[in-house]
């Protein structure tokens, strides 16, 4: 049978710390609060001058999975990068990290999925693999938050969670009768909610796209509902969950280790609550780097890898819940 599987990962996290301390030189806010609310101590920013694009972080971050994976960019057959911050408005952040490669006619698609961003990424692999399409796909999740942020009291709520970062995956159609590889996945979208995290413009519903009135309001800093988005994902985590076991046929037990996204440490303890499971079996990474989206599960993942977490054998679990909104899990077993 024909089988994706993660042959390696990368990550990249710019240079310029910030601190919770850092962000109330700017804001109304303090370290506590944010600690205390959403776990997180510190994240990583690119520099304050700008220069340094979602595609510019998901290079680096690519290097070193292809490194790790034995890849050459003429290996790849497509590239899926997946952000809510592209460098440009268009063409995709996928098309430029292609350029950056040195590769000149390898398919390019961006997913626009926000904190699943990773999740759809990989199922759509999985699909591009299985059905012959495609043998190894690099897939990235990169955002630059930072330059896209109100820093400013009106945008603390926002402002204080988001931290900038890259990580890559190669994935590679392995032959297997084997459990191991992506063994199921389940994703959903419920457009009702689009408004409770979102960034109104530029927008093509309006003309012109962006003018000095909505710059003035700041309908170009993302806003958010943080209680509705924070219920739904207390809800939908569990429910997702139980989801992709009973595709599988799977117990709860069989899983090794849940690799959430990172949105609030207060959202995976509610969900390790909910399923009845040690929260030892959740990996957590928001103190250090803040929420990353669609790079935040990769990350905790090429971590987690790092580390030795998780290893031949293992069964994991990746799931997420953000803008759309969009939730999901994937759950994948690594070879032995
Ligand atoms: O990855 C994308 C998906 N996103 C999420 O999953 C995020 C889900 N939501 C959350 O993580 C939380 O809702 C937040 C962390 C965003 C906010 O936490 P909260 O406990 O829901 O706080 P709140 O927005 O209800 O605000 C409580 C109070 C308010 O003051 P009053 O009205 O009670 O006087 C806010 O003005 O906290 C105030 N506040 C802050 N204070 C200090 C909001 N942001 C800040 C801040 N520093 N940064």
């Amino acid at each position: 049978m024909e089988k994706t599987i993660i042959k390696g990962t990368g990550r990249y996290l710019p240079p310029r710390l910030v601190t919770n301390d850092t962000l109330t030189q700017w804001m109304d806010t303090s370290s506590d609060w944010i600690l205390q609310r959403t776990g997180i101590e510190q994240r990583y920013w690119v520099p304050e001058q700008g220069g340094v694009g979602s595609s510019d972080l998901g290079f680096e971050a690519a290097k070193i999975a292809m490194e790790r994976s034995g890849w050459k960019a003429d290996d790849i057959d497509l590239i899926i990068f997946a952000t809510l911050s592209p460098d440009l408005f268009f063409p995709g952040s996928g098309c430029l990290l292609a350029h950056k490669l040195g590769l000149t006619s390898t398919p390019a698609l961006d997913i626009r999925q926000q904190c699943t961003g990773f999740l759809y990424g990989m199922t759509t692999a999985d699909a591009y693999i299985r059905s012959g399409l495609a043998k190894r796909i690099l897939l990235v999740g990169a955002e630059v938050h930072s330059t896209g942020l109100d820093i400013s009291t009106r945008g603390r709520d926002v402002a204080v969670i988001f931290g900038d970062g890259a990580a890559a995956v190669c994935l590679e159609r392995m032959e297997t009768d084997d459990k191991a590889g992506i063994l199921a996945a389940c994703m959903h979208a419920d457009g009702s909610l689009a408004e409770s995290l979102m960034t109104f413009a530029p927008a093509s519903r309006e003309n012109p796209r962006l003018d000095a009135k909505m710059l003035a309001e700041g309908r170009h800093f993302p806003t958010m509902d943080g209680k509705n988005i924070f219920k739904n994902a207390v809800r939908r985590l569990p429910e997702v969950a139980g989801e992709v076991l009973k595709k599988t046929g799977m117990p709860l037990e069989a899983v090794d280790l849940f690799i959430p996204h990172q949105a609030n440490l207060r959202i995976n303890q509610a969900f390790a609550k909910a399923m009845d499971i040690p929260e030892s079996k959740i990996y957590n990474n928001i103190q250090r780097y803040g929420n990353t989206t669609a790079a935040s599960i990769p990350l905790a993942l090429d971590e987690a890898i790092e580390k030795g977490v998780v290893g031949a054998g293992s069964t994991v679990m990746f799931l997420g819940l953000g803008a759309g909104v969009t939730w999901g899990a994937v759950l994948y077993r690594f070879g032995v």
